[in-house]
């Protein structure tokens, strides 16, 4: 049985916590990824420590980060990274875009699977490259609304085919907003794929722990032959819900793709400061049961979702996410326009993530984020149904 996590909201919101200061106190956040579950008590007393010895200086504590990263993916994830060829950052996004600048040049082109992660839309405009799309595509197979969305990698062999000039891949693995995970299989058709078409492949990993019962997170660099082509970024912040810290880790798959990535000047390539480090040191060192006991309380709730707006709003197209704490639902039987956020938040009273930010596949969707107490989940799916006319 997991812990039933309580969530004291009042609190939350006094912390100045965005996702739940952003809105009205009568309005329920669950639009930005991150869950309310807080972080195991190490980290506190970690970061306690670090405060009462006031020792804010410059810093080595980078190289012991990421020989603990390495310690959790191997004990987590049977991924047995080489330290060396692991770059501290301050964050996943600057190591997605550090890779768009280190292994593209203006005029070549990149591959995004849309929808995905809203901030990667704004990959090609900002670097000058032209991008390219591999969307995902709804699979039917499975029920109600089908089993969500998935990759068709004969149109990925085709894209790249008739494209010579597309020179990077972005996974976003497991996948925000849709929560697929690639399977073993998908994976090395695309790292075969990549490696006859010279693609580096950037693998955003951080919403890796939080794959449920029934699929397993394959991070993409123990897929042979990837380490020629793989650069794979991730973090602790979603697991451990501490993205105010601001610490990621970039895996290069070998020297040469870690020697491409340094040519990223310095300034840009930023450290993670200290407190990042040490909570993530604290949260990867301790936190095994706490993270198992999160994910049963996560699988609960993905399974509350979807059973009860399958039978009290069946107009809803809903899936249920291999991993991540994020559900797309389809809301177009409603017709809620452009920003279907904003639609459902006046009808609901809930804050979720508006679909088209998420690019195209997102028309008339939201993102809702069920990483939260069962019961603030509950009155969360009390107010949608009742906002849409549900029983
Ligand atoms: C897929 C994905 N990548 C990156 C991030 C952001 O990570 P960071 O704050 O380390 O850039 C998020 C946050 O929601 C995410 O979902």
């Amino acid at each position: 049985m997991p812990s039933q996590r309580p969530v004291n909201r009042g609190a939350r919101r006094a912390a100045d916590l965005v996702k739940w200061s952003r809105y009205d106190a009568d309005v329920l956040p669950a639009w930005v990824a991150e869950h309310d579950f807080g972080q195991p008590p190490a980290v506190a007393e970690r970061l306690h420590g670090l405060v009462d010895t006031a020792a804010f200086g410059y810093h080595e504590t980078t190289g012991p980060m990421v020989a603990s990263f390495c310690r959790w993916v191997a004990r987590r994830h049977g991924w047995s990274p080489e330290p060396a060829l692991a770059r501290p950052l301050t964050n996943v996004v600057q190591g997605v875009w550090a890779c768009v600048e280190a292994f593209t040049s203006p005029g070549q082109k990149l591959i995004l699977s849309d929808p995905v992660y809203h901030p990667f839309q704004n990959l090609g405009s900002s670097s000058g490259r032209e991008v390219l799309r591999w969307n995902l595509v709804r699979d039917t197979t499975a029920g109600h609304a089908g089993s969500g969305w998935n990759y068709d990698l004969d149109a990925l062999e085709s894209l790249l085919a008739s494209d010579p000039a597309a020179r990077l891949l972005v996974l976003c693995h497991p996948q925000n907003p849709t929560g697929r995970a690639l399977t073993a299989a998908q994976l090395a058709r695309i790292v075969d794929l990549a490696l006859e078409h010279d693609l580096v492949i950037v693998s955003d990993e951080i919403h890796f722990d939080l794959v449920h019962p029934g699929a397993v997170h394959v991070p993409t660099l123990t897929i042979p032959g990837a380490e020629s082509c793989t650069v794979a970024v991730t973090s602790g912040i979603k697991t451990f819900g501490i993205g105010g810290l601001c610490c990621a880790v970039a895996v290069c798959g070998n020297e040469r793709l870690a020697d491409g990535l340094a040519t990223v000047p310095g300034n840009l390539l930023t450290l993670p400061n200290r407190l990042g480090c040490e909570a993530s040191i604290a949260a990867w060192d301790t936190g095994d049961d706490w993270v198992d006991d999160l994910k049963r309380v996560l699988d609960a709730n993905r399974h509350r979702l979807v059973d009860r707006l399958r039978v009290e709003l069946p107009d809803v197209g809903i899936h249920l996410p291999d991993a991540t704490f994020l559900a797309w639902l389809d809301l177009s039987a409603w017709s809620p326009g452009e920003r279907p956020s904003t639609w459902l938040r006046e009808r609901a009273g809930v804050a979720c993530e508006s679909g088209p930010r998420f690019g195209s596949g997102g028309e008339g969707h939201v993102r809702l984020n069920f990483g939260t107490s069962p019961a603030i989940l509950d009155e969360i799916i009390d107010r949608v149904v009742s906002g849409l006319g549900g029983t």
